[in-house]
């Protein structure tokens, strides 16, 4: 057995095993790969004797679970109010287009970022405000944050 499922069949276990609890294990499982890969659902589905849809329509249902593997680093551009006015719109635009996203698509092809929105961070003083792996950069425009990507790439490939 390979050590992902493993550590699911734990949280499971932690659980007891019992569909009641779906949405906490989908909480766990995600919190542990980030995402809520199709095989973990299957494993999921079967330890619970739950049919596969029945958690594919959970897990699509709440939009804080994500079916889709994320990048290694996080960027989250702050859509609240303050930040809007003060026009983060461009920011989450510049960024998209520099990571070739469309559609749906949130994550970059060479697997190193995933975009996302996210309410007031509480820093409007700060705005346009966005974050990257959970820390903070202020007063952001869009060619500020695509310095910084610029720079995390260049560091990833001295790695
Ligand atoms: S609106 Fe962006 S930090 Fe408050």
């Amino acid at each position: 057995m390979n050590a992902s499922k493993e550590r699911v069949l734990e949280i499971l276990a932690g659980y007891g095993n019992d569909g009641a609890n779906l949405i906490a294990i989908l909480q766990d499982v995600q919190a542990e790969y980030n995402y809520l890969s199709e095989e973990n659902l299957t494993l999921i589905a079967d330890t619970l004797g739950l049919s596969v849809s029945k958690v594919y329509s959970v897990a699509t249902f709440y939009e804080n679970f994500s079916l889709e593997a994320k990048g290694k680093h996080i960027i989250k551009v702050c859509a609240g109010t303050a930040c809007h006015v003060r026009k983060s719109g461009p920011i989450y635009d510049a960024i998209y287009e520099y990571l070739g996203l469309h559609g749906k698509k949130k994550t970059s092809d060479d697997g190193m970022f995933t975009l996302e929105t996210v309410a007031c961070l509480g820093a409007c003083g700060l705005a346009p405000v966005m974050t990257v792996d959970g820390e903070v950069h202020a007063k952001m425009d869009p060619e500020t944050a695509l310095a910084l990507l610029e720079d995390i790439r260049k560091k990833e490939a001295q790695e």
